[in-house]
């Protein structure tokens, strides 16, 4: 590659001296160490392409496990991932989160805890690779992490690179230690650490949201928290998800949106919750990082995080993050376009009561969502989706279906020569129930329990 690059700028400088013969050639070493610097620090300026061209998935020790990390608990992780069947439903990296670190030796290189990593980190990572899985660790852009343990600040090109030799294929960084940091500033000079150590790395920036990272972090990371830490309980799932209702247009393929790790099956929510909590995740094209023990999943766990028909509607290639079309409070439709002019709408009671909702089909139908997805150039606040974000699209309504007036840069579903938007068109699939609907009436009355969602995919028929 160097090799080619340099064959590359020699080939320029003499196009260049055959124009110019009267360039000395002093004149000309300068010229191609300053083009040389140029292209160092070009190449250097960017995160890596092609990763985490849908939301990343795997599974982080933190939610469960805390402190307690062990490579015993890293290394059964990686054999459950296997025998549960989470690796086949698109569960791909084993991360540990904080407290494998406990020091820095002289010079300077991070140190594993010897008691709870015997065999070090690339031990670990070598298994979790030889399970097909990939390997994930944590830092923090501070000089220490949340648990107190060295951060990266100061040290991050001699992280990266250790982290490259570990053979880690996905870097979570948190904000911790910090103190008077610029995040942009921090979290790009990891990004071109990682880049000059050369092994293509998942960057997860975990800054909690608090410098809103969605407008500057899509070319820094592939994802970055939006909020501070979730909670095993209802209150603290559902604030979460409230906050991240005028964020859908800053994602897509390559950097996404992460309203933190999940909680289903730790124990604190009713398995109707954790659905709901599951759903949500699957339609804001979340990561999915499932946070519970895998070794002892009851069947209700399993069933929700391997439900394979929402996972389809999270890792569908398009990348478009849900975007709510009806807000009426307690009850809420939400909208995520999908590839194929197909789309997931869900349905979301968030009250304490029973609902009876009157849901019109041949309506639901007919909303129009974006087909392609992209990202606004550096330095804009992003770009439209369907309507206003978090807007209420009505018929008739500017954005509504059949109304003139398409937001800019997107072509509605339907709209191009394809299939139109009508019930004859398409089938809808119940993606809890698992089955196709059978609508007798156009307009049926749906039951929602308390704190529950209703989740249907419009198929093509
Ligand atoms: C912060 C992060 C969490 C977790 C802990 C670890 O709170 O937001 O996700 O990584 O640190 O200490």
């Amino acid at each position: 590659m160097l090799t080619k690059v340099i064959k590359q700028l020699n080939l320029r400088i003499n196009i260049f001296t055959f124009k110019l013969p009267l360039i000395h050639t002093s004149m000309k070493k300068i010229l191609l160490l300053f083009v040389t610097a140029f292209m160092f620090f070009s190449l250097n300026a960017q995160k890596f392409d092609k990763l985490a061209k849908t939301p990343p998935m795997g599974w982080n020790s933190w939610n469960k496990f805390h402190c307690d990390v062990s490579e015993t608990l890293i290394m059964q992780a990686a054999d459950v991932m296997i025998s549960s069947g989470m690796k086949d439903a698109g569960y791909e990296y084993i991360v540990i989160d904080d407290c494998w670190q406990i020091s820095r030796d002289e010079n300077g290189e991070i140190v594993a805890d010897k008691d709870r990593f015997p065999h070090g980190m690339k031990y670990v990572a070598d298994y979790v690779h030889s399970k097909g899985l990939k390997f994930g660790i944590y830092s923090s852009a501070g000089t220490v992490t949340c648990q107190r343990r060295p951060g990266g600040f100061g040290h991050e090109y001699q992280d990266a690179r250790t982290y490259a030799l570990y053979g880690v294929d996905y870097l979570k960084y948190d904000w911790c230690g910090s103190t008077t940091q610029d995040a942009k500033s921090s979290y790009t000079n990891m990004r071109n650490a990682l880049y000059a150590a050369g092994r293509p790395i998942v960057f997860s920036i975990c800054e909690w949201g608090q410098s809103k990272p969605w407008e500057w972090a899509g070319d820094v990371g592939h994802l970055w928290r939006t909020t501070g830490d979730i909670g095993d309980n209802w209150n603290s799932m559902i604030d979460i998800f409230n906050r991240q209702k005028d964020l859908s247009r800053y994602a897509g393929p390559g950097g996404w949106n992460d309203p933190d790790m999940l909680e289903v099956g730790n124990g604190g929510m009713t398995t109707e919750e954790y659905k709901t909590h599951f759903s949500l995740w699957c339609i804001l094209a979340s990561p999915l990082m499932a946070g519970n023990d895998l070794a002892n999943m009851t069947p209700e766990t399993k069933s929700i995080l391997m439900n394979n028909e929402m996972i389809a509607v999270n890792q569908d290639t398009l990348g478009i993050q849900a975007t709510c079309y009806r807000d009426n409070g307690d009850y809420q439709i939400w909208v995520k376009g999908l590839s194929n002019n197909e789309k997931a709408i869900c349905l979301l009671n968030k009250s304490d009561e029973k609902k009876s909702v009157l849901v019109d089909f041949n309506l639901l139908v007919q909303i129009r969502t974006m087909t392609r997805r992209f990202r606004p150039p550096s330095g804009s606040t992003g770009f439209g989706g369907f309507g206003a974000p978090g807007a209420a699209v009505t018929p008739g309504a500017p954005g509504a279906p059949g109304a003139p007036g398409a937001p800019a840069g997107a072509v509605p579903a339907g709209q191009r020569g394809g299939t139109p938007l009508t019930l004859a068109n398409y089938r809808i699939r119940d993606l809890w129930e698992h089955k196709d609907l059978v609508l007798k009436e156009t307009s049926i009355y749906v039951d929602l329990p308390p704190h529950s969602v209703k989740v249907y995919r419009f198929i093509r028929k």
